[in-house]
């Protein structure tokens, strides 16, 4: 009897002491991740949960509110920021109502019969661009109101924050140091007021991030400056040294916060990560130093000079959207850690404990056959450019190009690559590998190097976005210049 009763204390403290931790885990929620899914083939919603438990990802930032992604992670544990693309603003702006079905349909039921957890609710995505012409300024803060009491009439305002994700465009700093901080002159008076809203509500103020597109748009930009490893020229702000433009960055917002009256609010880096392809500096190398130098110092807790804890953050981004707009550049549809069909791009530690990425498992492939230039063909036939450029406009040939993981490839290699890329995204139908008989389907590997020709995943049609939304133009100034390029020095 004593025995058993001694027996029965030590279990429940075990309990308890399991317990305790499991709470305590719940409160430390670990790097988050975007999870966007503008792709031709998307991998299925639940391969890409059981990838994100796999990879101990205990937070996710969604770009809409899908309710096949949002039934995915009911009761995965994994923390949700749900989002409203800008297109929706204006109806949200000028509708408590829609606001209220917004938040019914998008918030409230996943969180009461789905369990999914619902932690933030991103109103717009970037809305202030300076490429925008301010098309959202007005709607943007009515937005984020409506929103907002449609939470708090929904009983959801302590559980569910609203934030407003910004480019880092919207601050800046005169003399480039961050103790000068403010933002933008010509949204100034708005930014204060979003700030005012959102401390009030207790939410965060989120930023993504972007040194690699520093780098892209400012050839003097000094490459070391970009990344986590020092830099031998640092920025000193009056005894602040900044050695990497990140802290810099995130700094010149926290003094523009400060300058306002508002320096302790919480502040989430919303996207923020390195491209892979695309651009002479988007290369497995660079995202693997950039990444892994920003997680090493996340996993250490260690914040900048004027934030020292620990950052609150979401990696930009899970997976490659091979559907993206390519108007900000190439490198736009490579942002992922993962390739389309879940492999790990690179080497990446992303919690204390791991040994790198783990794959996604059970991803269904198209057969083992590529769709390549004919050996017999030659190169001077006349439909050599107008079939590459239908191919190129309809697919995805972001890898070609100088610096680009394909740009080493010879004329025939440039073509194979393109038809190639139709014939899978199309997924492998015969007639998307007749190109005026240039064309011929091959079971032979044409991968080179770090050049990979790949097969495309198979799923469900369902799932896949339409081939007309693919290369249909939706940026054609853009893609209509790569590819004259392209057939420039083909032909
Ligand atoms: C819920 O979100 C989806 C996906 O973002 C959107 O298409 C839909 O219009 C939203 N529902 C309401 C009622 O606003
Ligand atoms: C912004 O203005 C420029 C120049 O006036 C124009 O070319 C562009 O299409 C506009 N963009 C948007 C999103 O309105
Ligand atoms: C910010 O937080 C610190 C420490 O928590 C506190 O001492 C300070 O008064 C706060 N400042 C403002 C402006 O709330
Ligand atoms: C393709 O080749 C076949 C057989 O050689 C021929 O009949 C056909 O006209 C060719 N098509 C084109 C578009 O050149
Ligand atoms: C292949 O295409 C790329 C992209 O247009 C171009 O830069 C490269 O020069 C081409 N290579 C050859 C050998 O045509």
């Amino acid at each position: 009897m004593g025995l058993l009763k001694v027996v029965d204390f030590a279990g429940l403290l075990v309990a308890m002491l399991l317990l305790f931790t499991v709470l305590l885990m719940g409160s430390v929620s670990g790097i988050g991740v975007n999870w966007g899914t503008q792709a031709t083939h998307p991998l299925p919603p639940a391969i890409v949960v059981k990838m994100l438990r796999d990879n101990g990802i205990q937070q996710v930032k969604l770009f809409d509110a899908d309710s096949t992604t949002l039934n995915a992670l009911k009761n995965s544990g994994i923390q949700v920021m749900v989002g409203i693309p800008n297109d929706m603003l204006y109806t949200l702006a000028n509708s408590v109502q829609a606001a209220e079905k917004w938040v019914a349909k998008n918030v409230s039921a996943h969180i009461s019969s789905n369990g999914v957890d619902i932690r933030y609710v991103a109103v717009g995505n970037e809305p202030f661009l300076t490429t925008y012409n301010g098309s959202f300024e007005a709607i943007t803060l009515p937005a984020l109101q409506n929103i907002q009491s449609a939470l708090t009439k929904a009983g959801l305002s302590s559980q569910v924050k609203v934030t407003v994700p910004l480019n880092a465009d919207v601050y800046e700093s005169p003399n480039t140091l961050p103790s000068s901080g403010n933002f933008r002159a010509n949204i100034q008076a708005l930014m204060v007021q979003i700030v005012q809203f959102l401390n009030a509500n207790g939410a965060p103020f989120t930023v993504n991030i972007y040194p690699f597109i520093s780098l892209y748009d400012d050839p003097s930009f000094p490459p070391d400056y970009a990344f986590f490893n020092g830099y031998s020229s640092p920025l000193n702000d009056n005894g602040r040294i900044y050695q990497d433009m990140f802290s810099a960055n995130y700094d010149t917002l926290v003094w523009a916060l400060q300058t306002n009256g508002y320096g302790n609010m919480s502040i989430i880096v919303g996207e923020i990560g390195w491209p892979t392809d695309g651009d002479i500096n988007a290369n497995l190398q660079n995202a693997q130093r950039f990444s892994q130098g920003f997680m090493s110092r996340y996993l250490a807790g260690q914040g900048t000079p004027m934030r020292s804890g620990p950052l609150d953050a979401y990696l930009f981004s899970l997976i490659d959207e091979d559907a993206k707009s390519i108007q900000p550049g190439n490198f736009e549809r490579h942002w992922g850690m993962f390739y389309i069909d879940g492999t790990p791009k690179y080497q990446l530690s992303i919690t204390a404990n791991s040994n790198g990425l783990v794959a996604a498992s059970n991803v269904p492939y198209l057969a083992q056959q590529w769709c390549v230039m004919s050996p017999s063909a030659s190169l001077d036939d006349p439909q050599v450019g107008p079939t590459v450029s239908y191919a190129c406009a309809n697919a995805d040939c972001t890898s070609l190009g100088y610096g680009t993981s394909c740009g080493s490839l010879d004329a025939r290699g440039n073509i194979s690559y393109a038809f190639n890329s139709y014939y899978q995204i199309q997924n492998q139908l015969a007639s998307a590998c007749r190109f005026s008989n240039l064309s011929v389907v091959t079971t032979t590997d044409p991968s080179t190097g770090d050049c990979k020709f790949r097969i495309m995943i198979n799923v469900p049609t369902a799932l896949q976005s339409t081939s007309s939304s693919v290369g249909s133009l939706k940026q054609p100034v853009g893609l209509l210049l790569f590819l004259s390029l392209l057939i420039l020095s083909i032909l």
